[in-house]
């Protein structure tokens, strides 16, 4: 079966994922690479309701575990609806977030433990994995700065956690790098938006010349 390439980027609050995902979704098409790029949670209409409800501000009752099943229903739901059809097509895929934004945020983080959250995304995602994923390396001061900068952006359930929050996130994703060396590559993201986007792009041009195949199955 023809494969595409499925890629996620992964970082703290305000890392700068949005513009990264733009900049790599127009050189993809001026390259004339057929590209989804899609988020989490999110990307589909079940997985975007499934987003409004855990990030609505209002929801302050809501308990660890659910926030955790939540994220892994979303991701399972995108993954059968959206990026599962679109690497079977060959396509590039570009996810914002995926299934280690739950290992650092709900497993380290909030104190889930990542072998548990593990346990329940591996429920979730099967054996789908992404060939390459990019950690956006940014510290919460800078990261949080931002937001707080960008009058445009919504402040979600997250954003409000405190920063020591935040900071462990960022040790949740250094342990993630520690166990994932092939897979995961940091960024420091503290750099201009450009001098990102040419790390990512070479890291991503050094291992994917060519796509390759290999078999999808949920
Ligand atoms: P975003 O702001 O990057 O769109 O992500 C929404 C928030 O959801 C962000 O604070 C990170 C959080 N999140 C988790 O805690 N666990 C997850 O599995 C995912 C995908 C996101």
């Amino acid at each position: 079966m023809k494969k595409g390439v499925f890629i996620t980027i992964e970082g703290g609050e305000g890392a700068g994922k949005s513009t990264l995902i733009e900049q790599l979704t127009n050189i993809m098409l001026q390259r004339g690479k057929s590209i989804t790029t899609t988020r989490e949670p999110g990307g589909i209409p079940i997985a975007e309701q499934i987003r409004a409800v855990i990030l609505d501000r209002e929801n302050t009752a809501m308990d660890a575990r659910t926030e955790a099943l939540l994220y892994a229903a979303a991701r399972r739901q995108h993954l059968v609806e959206k990026v599962v059809p679109a690497l079977e097509k060959g396509e590039f895929v570009i996810c914002d977030r995926f299934v280690d934004s739950s290992l650092a945020y709900q497993g380290y983080a909030r104190g889930l433990g990542m072998d548990e959250v593990w346990a329940i995304n591996q429920f979730a995602i099967k054996e789908v994995m992404p060939d390459l994923t990019i950690y956006m390396d940014v510290s919460p001061e800078v990261g949080l700065g931002r937001i707080a900068q960008a009058s445009e952006r919504e402040i979600n359930r997250l954003d409000l956690e405190k920063q020591s929050f935040h900071e462990k996130v960022r040790e949740g994703y250094m342990k993630l790098l520690q166990q994932n060396p092939e897979r995961i590559v940091l960024v420091n993201a503290e750099n201009s938006a450009d001098l990102v986007f040419a790390d990512v792009l070479s890291a991503i041009d050094e291992r994917f010349a060519g796509f390759f195949a290999t078999d999808v199955k949920l």
